[in-house]
């Protein structure tokens, strides 16, 4: 191939990749109906509370309709899409009008289960996160005046709102609406949850079990990604994103505190095969990165977690570590 046809090709792969694109939803027809998944502990105790349908059904229907970006090309789902866990399959994924986020899109599994929301812990409700999206000029870019306007010119919509609601939209209900479709947003029940709260020790293989028991021990993973959605839902400082000693604000952005430099929220472990790349700004490509990155003790920098240091893994238990995150994304009917 010469060199200008080349150079073509890679010009018209870029444009193509920073397209938003709106995949289609390809979640059971009633999936809140598959209950609170095996394996993530006890659910929040507003999981047992009214099952309101029709609002998680709305907030559905808007979670996937570009209606609510500035020049309808991007839908919550374009960030956050069904195949990629809910994440987005590129760093920073494109928002509105060529426009990208300045994050990567994080998965939206197991979300019932935060108190904070956003890398930093910008949001304190799933309420608050929602609707950050829509008025964030990198993302959907269009006024939340503007978003409901055009709501309440969709008949369709009006009738909806009206019948989950009472009456038409508003921006407690959008918020309500869209977080209600995110909160019943699960995964768990994989092969892991059957070794560990079932005690199936069949439901592992031998490398997944000795990669679980690395987790456990010398890989310290378990500090930070614990309990049963695999994050303490604390914010660490890492290293990912620093650049010549420079690091980002991430969580001091918030609190204003300076020991809060360059910490960001730990992110689960479940669903990791489906929602690379990984970490807030999607640096690291694939799993075996991630460990490479942890076994050298993460990115050096003054104010990094003082519990993350070079690990002193073999090639072999570094696989197995990989096999153990891949297995968690497993679900354990498949
Ligand atoms: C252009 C891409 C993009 C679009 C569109 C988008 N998001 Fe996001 N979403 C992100 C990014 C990036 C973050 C992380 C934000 C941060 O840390 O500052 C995020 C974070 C979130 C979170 C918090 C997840 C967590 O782990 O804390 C939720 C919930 C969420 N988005 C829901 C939505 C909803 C609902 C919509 C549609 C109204 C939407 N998003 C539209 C990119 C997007
Ligand atoms: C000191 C706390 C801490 C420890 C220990 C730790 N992590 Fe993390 N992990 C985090 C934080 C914080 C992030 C997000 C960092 C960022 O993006 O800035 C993260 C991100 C990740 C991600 C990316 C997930 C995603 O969706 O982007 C993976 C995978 C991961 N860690 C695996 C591991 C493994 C495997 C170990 C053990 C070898 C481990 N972690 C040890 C805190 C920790």
């Amino acid at each position: 191939m010469d060199i200008v046809r080349l150079m073509v090709l890679l010009a018209f792969s870029g444009t193509v990749a920073a397209q938003p694109v709106v995949p289609k939803d390809t979640l059971p027809e009633r999936f809140w109906e598959a209950g609170w998944p095996f394996g993530l502990g006890d659910p929040p105790p507003s999981w047992g509370g009214p099952l309101h349908v029709d609002r998680i059904t709305l907030g559905r229907a808007l979670f996937f309709d570009p209606l609510l970006s500035i020049d309808r090309t991007v839908a919550c789902a374009s960030c956050h899409q069904p195949q990629a866990g809910f994440a987005s399959p590129q760093a920073l994924p494109p928002g509105a009008a060529g426009k990208r986020a300045l994050r990567n899109a994080p998965s939206l599994y197991n979300r019932s289960l935060g108190a904070l929301h956003s890398w930093d812990g910008k949001a304190s409700s799933l309420q608050e996160q929602v609707v950050l999206p829509i008025s964030n000029p990198n993302e959907m870019d269009l006024p939340l005046a503007d978003a409901l306007g055009r709501l309440r010119a969709d008949a369709e919509y009006v009738k909806r709102f009206t019948s989950a609601y009472g009456s038409g939209p508003t921006e407690d209900r959008l918020a309500d609406a869209l977080s209600a479709f995110v909160f019943r947003l699960t995964l768990a029940d994989s092969p892991v949850d059957r070794f560990q709260a079932a005690h199936d020790r069949a439901a592992l293989t031998v490398e997944e079990r000795k990669g679980l028991w690395i987790y456990e021990s010398k890989g310290r993973c378990w500090a930070c990604h614990s309990g049963p959605n695999f994050t303490d839902e604390e914010f660490h400082n890492s290293g990912i994103g620093i650049v010549d000693n420079k690091p980002e604000p991430g969580r001091m952005a918030v609190t204003g505190d300076v020991a809060d430099r360059g910490r960001f929220r730990t992110p689960t472990l479940r669903g990791l095969v489906q929602s690379a790349p990984y970490m807030h700004n999607g640096s690291l490509k694939s799993l075996q990165e991630v460990v490479a990155f942890y076994r050298r003790g993460a990115n050096k920098n003054p104010s990094l977690d003082p519990r993350l240091k070079p690990l002193d893994l073999t090639d072999e238990d570094a696989r197995n570590l990989v096999a153990f995150l891949r297995a968690l994304s497993r679900r354990s009917r498949d």
